[in-house]
């Protein structure tokens, strides 16, 4: 779809509207325990706190992965082989897709999927300074839902989805199976899927990974509030809820929630939402893999584990899936 605006078009548009954003918005908060969606955390300031999560010392999961893909890379290149079709869905700032990119053999194509217009704009116009050789095709999507994806000019040898970061973590399991199962159908026969899983460890640790000393982690929970205050005309005092994250043993997951810290209400489309003291709203999970847990759910949503690289202390791990 063309944007007269800008001297670079994204390929497809498919930006969920302000009403599903709403609709979603009160299913949740009219649950027992009410919930909102993780998605929803990164608007623009929800981006920019994420990545300073990502900076934080306490936040291990980027430079462990980073470490695992600088060590391995060679291999992982020699496995993908030349002339690939890549796609990345919640590129985000791309960030990451450079070392990657930046060692393939002849990429012949890069979908870049974000739910963000703007940036995904800005990061196309750099990819294609950057690769002039690779067509990019940004679609504008939330990768949850389903959407068509644009055809490369030049035809691939295999299509590979590149998902850093442990982002299928924030996906309860049904979800999860879900979208691999989607992934492996976009990949196609041959098609392969280059996944960071974060692993089970030491609660302690994973309790300062999303219990920052410096506040980022909390910050990052009440934006969500701000954005829904701000894009949906709803009144909910942010000094009134705290940011609260556990880990859930039993459930293998980090849980985020926002605790009310007295009795109040919120008023939302006409709506109005009532909190009593120490109630929760869930806004995100994530969960914790073991290798053979992660295995069995690649199984039945149609991969072949080929390869898993982990870390020293066995924290993270990269793993190379292909279809079956
Ligand atoms: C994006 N995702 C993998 C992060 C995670 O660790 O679940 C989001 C996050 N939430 C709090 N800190 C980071």
């Amino acid at each position: 779809m063309q944007d007269e605006n800008v001297d670079r078009t994204i390929s497809y548009d498919f930006k969920p509207r302000l009403e599903s954003f709403l609709a979603e918005v009160l299913i949740g908060l009219r649950k027992p325990q009410k919930e909102l969606p993780s998605k929803y955390f990164y608007d623009e300031r929800g981006s920019q706190l994420f990545e300073r999560i990502c900076e934080l010392k306490e936040y291990y999961i980027p430079s462990i992965e980073a470490s695992i893909m600088r060590a391995h890379i060679k291999e992982m290149v020699e496995l993908i082989g030349p002339h690939v079709l890549v796609i990345e869905h919640g590129c985000g700032n791309c960030e990451k897709v450079h070392f990657l990119m930046d060692r393939l053999h002849d990429p012949v194509a890069f979908i870049p999927i974000d739910i963000s217009k703007e940036q995904l704009l800005q990061v196309a116009k750099e990819l294609d300074s950057i690769y002039p050789q690779l067509q990019v095709l940004p679609v504008c999507a939330d990768y949850t839902s389903s959407f068509e994806l644009p055809i490369a000019k030049q035809e691939s040898k295999r299509t590979v989805v590149y998902f850093p970061g442990s982002t299928i973590s924030n996906f309860d399991p049904i979800p999860a199976k879900h979208f691999l199962e989607h992934v492996a159908n976009l990949c196609g026969s041959d098609g392969a899927l280059l996944i960071g899983v974060d692993l089970k460890k030491d609660p302690a640790v994973l309790h300062n990974a999303y219990n920052d000393s410096e506040g980022v982690t909390a910050a990052f929970n009440l934006n969500l509030l701000e954005r829904i205050n701000r894009e949906l005309d709803c009144d909910f005092q942010l000094d009134a809820f705290e940011h609260y994250a556990f880990y859930n043993p039993r459930e293998s997951r980090v849980e985020m929630h926002l605790i009310s810290q007295r009795r109040q209400v919120v008023h939302i489309d006409g709506e109005t939402i009532s909190f009593i003291k120490g109630e929760s709203i869930w806004t995100e999970s994530s969960y914790k893999y073991n290798l053979d847990e992660f295995e069995q759910m690649a199984a039945v949503a149609g991969f072949r584990v080929e390869r898993v690289w982990v870390d020293e202390r066995q924290w993270f791990s990269v793993q190379y899936l292909i279809t079956r």
